[in-house]
């Protein structure tokens, strides 16, 4: 009988190992990118120093009571500005080989075209990508992450005018010129897709515009305002694009993306109806920037719904498009929640896509729920989904490579203590993804990075810092950086000795 026993425990074991082994860096390429992912306005601080100008968002969190939890502002955030130096040992501490950053447009650009480079701004970047470089991290700079110089954010309405074409197209092109001798991964926008969602629908982010029937803070005058600073967004990514290929593709040789937000919408039930719900959600989310950049145009699913709403592109629009497409495609992958049609079918609007019902509790009428839960609702846990969403953008966007540019994981700040350090389930979460996402690599995706958000506790925009993503604990007191479990289970997981670099 104890033999028998034994035998059992060895074959248990055999079963067992692989779960508990989990997943292994050397399951990736070499050359897969592992990182974290920050924000300029998110992390840096400083908010008025060595000539930097405002930003949108230092005039939002100083004059919006009420727009941020606790009214808090970015004044100061992880003063990542200062502290830098030792927010990168703790990154290559990690065993990472890459860094997300973004740089801050109103520290490079003050007031924009008009007032000229601003020296001290360029220096701190300077500075910064050296620092990373001689420590092998390679840098992956996304230009625009929500901020913008405020200047321009009364002059144009944010992006409303089509003249912030220009002044993007300038501030990317110094950009290149300043940093691209050294960076050879850019991205032009960060989630244009929710960027424009909160400023122009819902009004929670600044210019603060609302549009009906989503929002209702008496400010926006137009349904059509979300999708004409969409455009604006599109074309200034086109015109990044074609002064990178102009004027710096051939000595720099890097690659030009762009990142999108990508929730990964699961019919609610198999029914067509549901199905097609589905595809529409994703319509409306991520390819209403994927498709115009790649494919030239909008989804048919929103002008079928949109009508004369949606902006057209001009011939000349369209050139532009389809000449200067980009090289890569980033995607900012959290969770997967059902859609329900809301076209054939009756049911409260939930989403303001106002074409399918996404159930925020995660349940299906039957009560299955979709997938474990974070701090955020309507943020699930669903570890399969990233596999189902790059193989989504592979197959529509054929051979454009993709990145996730980031994942992770949310709780509030008065968790305990204990939860907060110990987090098992930002570790689990991570965890999870990370082998779906290797599953992707073995089933032939073609995926080529991964960045946890975030390195640090920050600024969680309308949450403040009542929000928590870091792999490290921030006292935003005493600037004490703590690991949390998720960093040193991140950490074991990129330096392990079976694991190739
Ligand atoms: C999306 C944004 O890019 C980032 O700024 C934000 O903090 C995280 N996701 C978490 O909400």
């Amino acid at each position: 009988a104890a033999a028998a026993a034994a035998l059992a425990a060895v074959v248990l074991v055999a079963l067992l190992a692989p779960a508990v082994r989990g997943v292994d860096r050397s399951e990736f390429p070499p050359g897969f990118l592992f990182g974290a992912a920050t924000s300029a306005y998110q992390i840096e601080g400083a908010y008025l120093e060595d000539g930097k100008g405002l930003c949108n968002w230092d005039v939002f969190t100083h004059t919006h009571s009420g727009g941020v939890m606790d009214g808090r502002t970015g004044d100061v955030a992880d003063d990542h500005y200062h502290r830098y130096v030792g927010d990168l040992e703790i990154l290559q501490s990690l065993g990472v080989n890459a860094y997300r950053f973004s740089i801050s447009w109103a520290r490079v650009l003050p007031r924009g075209r008009v007032g000229g480079v601003n020296a001290g701004g360029v220096a701190f970047y300077n500075r910064l990508i050296d620092a990373l470089l001689q420590k092998g991290i390679q840098p992956f700079v996304t230009l625009n992450h929500f901020d913008m110089p405020r200047e321009l954010e009364v002059r144009y309405g944010g992006w409303l005018d089509a003249g912030i074409r220009e002044e993007y197209e300038h501030y990317a092109d110094v950009c290149f010129g300043a940093f691209g001798d050294r960076v050879r991964l850019w991205t032009t926008f960060n989630e244009p897709n929710l960027l424009v969602k909160f400023q122009y629908m819902l009004g929670a982010y600044p210019p603060s515009r609302c549009s009906p029937p989503f929002g209702s803070c008496g400010s926006g005058d137009s349904r059509r305002e979300p999708y004409a600073a969409a455009h604006n967004i599109i074309m200034s990514h086109a015109a990044a694009v074609r002064a990178y290929r102009e004027k710096y593709q051939a000595t720099q040789g890097g690659s030009v993306g762009i990142v999108a937000a990508m929730k990964w919408y699961e019919p609610l039930t198999n029914s067509t109806d549901d199905i097609l719900a589905a595809r529409r959600a994703q319509a409306f989310e991520t390819d209403w920037f994927l498709e115009p950049i790649f494919l030239g145009d909008y989804p048919g699913a929103m002008r079928e719904i949109l009508g004369s709403d949606l902006p057209t592109f001009t011939a000349e629009e369209k050139a532009l498009l389809l000449r200067y497409k980009a090289d890569f495609i980033g995607l900012n992958h959290y969770t997967a929640i059902y859609a329900r049609d809301c076209l054939r079918s009756p049911c409260n609007l939930g989403s303001y896509e106002g074409n399918a019902f996404v159930s925020a509790t995660g349940e299906r009428d039957d009560g299955v729920k979709i997938g474990g839960d974070t701090a955020l609702a309507g943020f699930f846990d669903v570890p399969e989904a990233i596999e189902l969403a790059i193989q989504y953008v592979n197959g529509r966007y054929k051979g454009t490579p993709v990145y996730i540019t980031e994942n992770g994981y949310s709780q509030w700040s008065d968790a305990s203590r204990e939860e907060l350090i110990d987090d098992v389930r930002r570790k689990n979460y991570l965890q999870g993804y990370i082998t779906y996402l290797s599953k992707a690599v073995r089933n032939g995706a073609n995926v080529r990075g991964y960045f946890v958000w975030t390195l640090l506790d920050n600024f969680e925009w309308a949450f403040g810092y009542r929000l928590k993503y870091g792999l490290y604990h921030v006292d935003f007191d005493t600037q004490e950086r703590t690991p949390r479990m998720s960093a040193r289970w991140y950490q074991g997981f990129l330096t392990a000795r079976t694991s190739q670099r």
